[in-house]
């Protein structure tokens, strides 16, 4: 096992329901599966809500990301071909869409394909609904800010789709040929949405800025734009909306008029980028 005590950072072992650490910090495995590592209770507005777990999950659920999923699955597949194991950390892996389509794409976790899978997400009902959702993986709760909990080097894909990134944490448990794989939305991602007032855009120099805060820990290897035109009706528009960071700025009014719309095109577009870690390889 890979995760690691946040209190000493030795490596935690699970006995029975709970997991624990040689020096005796102790962590119970919660029903579903997952085990909280936070150690204090984050801010309310830190992760996403309730309801924007909701919506997220109603809106993958019906498949209109299917593309970027697939494109993070080949790319990864790509990456461990001729691996015989392979640890695969999805951060900030919100309700586990991603990360259980990879799963299937890879076969059950440590048996065929022998690939442990491990998300992470500092909301705790991202994290319930993920681990429910996906059985074969292992889920921790935890702030990425703070720490990535686990071990130094362990990492040999390291997933972050529209999550926080903390270049020296993921530095440190990223392997030396290990790869880190980045989506984000590209500038015109949903702009027939950018009208709504409270909607937040995507700034110009997305990606520039992405590569200059991962310079000097990760070197950019390869990357894609993914672009799709989506049709979408009126409860698909308010998941959508309701996911987005633009969330907590829009009134219920706004979304109630999203509801009453009849099918409308809105683009989606992202950009998936491969960094290599920077230093001596193994
Ligand atoms: C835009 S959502 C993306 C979720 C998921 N990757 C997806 O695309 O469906 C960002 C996620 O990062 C999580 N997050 C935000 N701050 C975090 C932190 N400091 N540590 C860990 N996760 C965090 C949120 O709770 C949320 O689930
Ligand atoms: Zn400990």
């Amino acid at each position: 096992m890979t995760l690691i005590c946040p209190v000493c950072r030795q490596a935690l072992a699970l006995n029975g329901r709970t997991y624990g650490c040689p020096a005796g910090h102790a962590f119970d495995r919660a029903r579903e599966g997952y085990v909280n590592l936070l150690l204090r209770r984050p801010g309310s507005s830190v992760g996403d809500s309730r309801e924007m777990l909701a919506a997220r999950r109603a809106f993958l659920g019906g498949g209109h990301y299917r593309p970027l999923s697939d494109a993070i699955n080949e790319r990864v597949q790509s990456q461990l071909a001729h691996r015989t194991a392979a640890t695969v950390l999805d951060v900030g892996c919100g309700e586990g869409y991603y990360l259980c389509r990879l799963r299937a794409t890879l076969g059950p976790a440590r048996s065929q394909s022998g690939a442990i899978l491990i998300g992470v997400d500092v909301a705790r009902e991202a994290v319930r609904l993920a681990a429910r959702a996906c059985p074969e993986a292992t889920f921790a709760v935890a702030d990425v800010w703070s720490l990535v909990p686990v071990a130094d080097g362990s990492v040999d894909v390291l997933l972050s789709v529209f999550s926080p990134r903390n270049r020296a944490e993921f530095g440190r448990v990223l392997a030396p040929d290990g790869l880190f794989l980045v989506a984000v939305p590209e500038p015109e991602h949903l702009q027939e949405l950018r009208p709504l007032p409270g909607f937040l855009g995507v700034p110009e120099d997305k990606r520039d800025a992405l590569v200059q805060q991962l310079t000097g820990g990760f070197r950019l290897v390869d990357e894609r734009v993914i672009s799709l035109r989506l049709g979408l009706v009126g409860d698909d528009l308010v998941h959508l909306a309701a996911m987005t960071p633009s969330a907590r700025h829009l009134s219920p009014a706004t979304l109630e008029g999203l509801r009453a719309l009849a099918m409308t095109p809105v683009t989606a577009a992202f950009r998936l980028l491969g960094f290599a870690k920077v230093g001596p390889r193994r």
